[in-house]
């Protein structure tokens, strides 16, 4: 909804618009507990057909105007591809008005790679690393995204100044060893249960960069599918300012997925999970709290409440902490 003063706000700046070929930001105002405004459609991206780096599947909001841009990475080793675990996830963060990249790690063409091999011979070297892979998909896509997005969808687009980053369990030891390789261009990043070892043997971050860490309770239990150590504590406890910490009670590692993958994993016991009957509520609030984290850092709305007011936060809440007055 855009009240009357801003309609002629927008109006009156109108001229201003066409003369610089400008056009304003996205910025969601609602509660991002609730459901995004935001109609959203997707497409795939494939190693074969489009010369990408991986294949990843494209959520944007299928509504004309300029957008924030996330890159997202799953867990399990690239076992579970963004089309089976994380499109709930994905889409419902890209109804707030973000075009969410999901990258499938592991390569359509065996562990290596295509890319690999061809990055390899090109440096006459060592295969790229999965983190090296990542930049180079974060490349590939500065290049390109833009032009498949208003085939799409005509007058939608990225700013790339607007850059944010996250992952979900081992997929964050690709995200995190990208950001310590080169963080230019990234403006803020989460990691949502995550595990890295990047930070466990005393270094840490110094530069500035606006950060999320999340956890899960039973994420720790047995079977163990967290580590204590290289977990989001130490993730935080090694990181610069801003930066806030959230773990929520009676969840587990698998509840962030699919409801299809989530079934899987509660019914082999793979990582212990939450209730199934909350299933539901617990997407709700995860895509809630995904998007509060980057409608703050990328949207242009300087305000952490919904992140840092507990009182917000729909769910239990085991431990939180922030620190943002850097
Ligand atoms: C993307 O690919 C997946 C399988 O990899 C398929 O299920 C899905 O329908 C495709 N989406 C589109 C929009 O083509
Ligand atoms: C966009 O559409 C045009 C016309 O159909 C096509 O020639 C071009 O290859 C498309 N570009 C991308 C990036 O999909
Ligand atoms: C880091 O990434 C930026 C943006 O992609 C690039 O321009 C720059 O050359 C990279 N720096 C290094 C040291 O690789
Ligand atoms: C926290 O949120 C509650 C409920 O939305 C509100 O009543 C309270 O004033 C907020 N506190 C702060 C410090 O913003
Ligand atoms: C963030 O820090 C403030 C000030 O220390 C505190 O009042 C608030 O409860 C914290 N919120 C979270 C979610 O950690």
């Amino acid at each position: 909804m855009i009240a009357p003063h801003r309609v002629s706000a927008v109006l009156s700046l109108g001229v201003f618009f066409i003369l610089t070929g400008t056009t304003s930001h996205y910025v969601d105002e609602g509660n991002p507990y609730k459901t995004g405004p935001l109609p959203v459609e997707n497409f795939n991206l494939s190693e074969s057909e489009d010369d990408a780096p991986r294949h990843a599947i494209v959520y944007y909001p299928a509504r004309p105007g300029v957008y924030a841009v996330l890159l997202f990475v799953g867990g399990f080793d690239g076992a579970i591809r963004v089309e089976m675990g994380y499109t709930d996830l994905l889409s419902r963060v890209s109804a707030h008005g973000f075009v969410v990249m999901g990258v499938d790690m592991r390569s359509a063409h065996g562990t290596g790679g295509l890319t690999r091999v061809r990055a390899a011979s090109h440096r006459g070297n060592l295969p790229a690393s999965p983190a090296q892979t990542f930049l180079q998909q974060l490349d590939w896509a500065r290049k390109h995204l833009n032009a498949y997005l208003s085939n799409q969808t005509a007058g939608v687009s990225v700013d790339w100044e607007k850059t944010g980053i996250f992952c979900h369990s081992a997929g964050c030891a690709i995200t995190l060893d990208m950001i310590l390789l080169n963080h230019t261009g990234v403006k803020s990043t989460a990691f949502l249960e995550p595990f890295s070892f990047a930070l466990s043997r005393g270094s840490s971050v110094d530069f500035r960069l606006p950060a999320l860490m999340y956890g899960t309770q039973f994420c720790e239990d047995f079977p163990f599918c967290c580590v204590k150590g290289m977990d989001w504590n130490q993730i935080y406890d090694h990181w610069s300012c801003p930066k806030t910490l959230l773990a929520t009670k009676n969840q587990g590692h698998c509840d962030i997925l699919d409801h299809t993958m989530w079934e899987i994993c509660h019914t082999t016991h793979f990582c212990k999970t939450g209730d199934v009957d909350n299933w539901a509520e617990y997407h709700t609030f995860m895509q809630g709290f995904v998007s509060a984290f980057f409608i703050s850092t990328l949207q242009g709305v300087d305000d952490w409440r919904y992140l840092s007011n507990v009182t917000d936060i729909p769910i239990g809440v085991m431990n939180a902490k922030n620190d943002t007055n850097c």
